[in-house]
């Protein structure tokens, strides 16, 4: 037995009234209070709906439940990669406050990794903010990176030339970075079937494009994502200007953009300006085999805004 078995089998000792199972659609209700009585971003029932059920994707949440109360959940996807490796990307861990710090994170995470072991996965992925890492760290996950944030705002150009891209042009290309792949129907899902948030598509007419998320705040104020870019070196790079224009002509006070420094999109949004912001999201990985070693470089990886469901 592991350590994490050990483990495992201690908290289900001490917790005998907990059951963890798979939820189905009667446990919608249940996931969207809990939710909600801890987060100030509510979800719904369509959103449990659209996670769990109607994904391009094999998707399961699992619930842990004391006595026909719902105390925790944790979600997970099997997603292909641009490599042979697929992915099991979990979204939505969630511990009802009274039930923190006793383990039952322990006991959902073993379920998703039985979950995805019989589903051939390569290893677990996660985007998590900074409790979820402390959490994620002590299950024995890698924490492979810490992600910023890209900001660009009408003040950008006079701080944007303190900025050193990490990797020069000719770099780029050289060698094929892993990414969770964004098919037809997983982009049609994302984008167009999200049940909470509006996407915009930026087109350049010749096949590449980029997605856009716009936010006003309560001044009026308003704010805009660039979620995912969908095109190849030059193209990207004026489909980023091209979005950035966008945004400014409708009054966008501030853009941002997730990209990793060793990546061109890094270095092309450092060129017109965009400042790196720190932000407390971090990239964590639990490979199921020591010959995926690979998968604990970040210099390996592509990650853009979309990948975080939150987004
Ligand atoms: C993060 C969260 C899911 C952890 O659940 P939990 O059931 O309390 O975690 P467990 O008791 O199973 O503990 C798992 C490990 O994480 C550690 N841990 C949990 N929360 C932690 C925190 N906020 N800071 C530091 N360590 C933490 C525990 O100490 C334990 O490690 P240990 O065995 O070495 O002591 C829970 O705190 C929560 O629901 N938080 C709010 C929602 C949230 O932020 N979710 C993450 C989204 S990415």
């Amino acid at each position: 037995m592991t350590r994490a078995e050990a483990y495992v089998s201690r908290v289900r000792e001490l917790n005998p009234s907990v059951v963890v199972r798979q939820a189905d659609y009667r446990d919608a209700d249940a996931f969207v209070s809990l939710f909600n009585s801890n987060y100030k971003r509510k979800t719904s029932q369509e959103y449990f709906q659209w996670q769990f059920l109607d994904g391009p994707f094999p998707s399961k949440l699992f619930v842990a439940i004391e006595r026909d109360q719902f105390i925790g959940f944790f979600g997970v996807k099997i997603m292909p990669t641009n490599s042979e490796m697929p992915a099991g990307f979990t979204v939505d861990l969630l511990i009802h406050d009274d039930w923190r710090k006793r383990g039952i994170a322990f006991l959902l995470e073993a379920e998703v990794r039985k979950y995805c072991e019989a589903k051939g996965v390569a290893f677990l992925a996660a985007l998590p903010n900074a409790f979820g890492h402390a959490a994620f760290k002590a299950l024995g996950w890698a924490s492979i990176a810490k992600i910023d944030t890209l900001v660009h705002s009408s003040h950008s150009k006079d701080q944007g030339q303190s900025v050193v891209p990490a990797t020069l042009p000719g770099e780029f290309g050289a060698k094929k970075l892993f990414q969770f792949q964004k098919n037809e129907d997983y982009l049609n899902w994302r984008f167009n079937r999200h049940p909470i948030y509006q996407y915009n598509k930026i087109d350049d007419g010749k096949g590449s494009y980029a997605v856009t998320k716009l936010f006003t705040d309560i001044d009026g104020r308003k704010f805009g994502d660039i979620v995912y870019l969908h095109g190849n070196g030059s193209a990207k790079r004026e489909l980023l200007k091209m979005a950035l224009d966008k945004m400014e002509s409708i009054n966008v006070r501030e853009t941002t953009l997730w990209a990793l420094k060793h990546t061109q999109t890094y270095f092309d949004a450092v060129q017109i300006n965009f400042i790196p912001v720190e932000q407390e999201r971090y990239f964590c990985v639990r490979p199921f085999g020591v010959e995926n070693n690979l998968l604990l470089d970040v210099t390996n990886w592509e990650l853009s805004e979309c990948d975080s469901e939150i987004y």
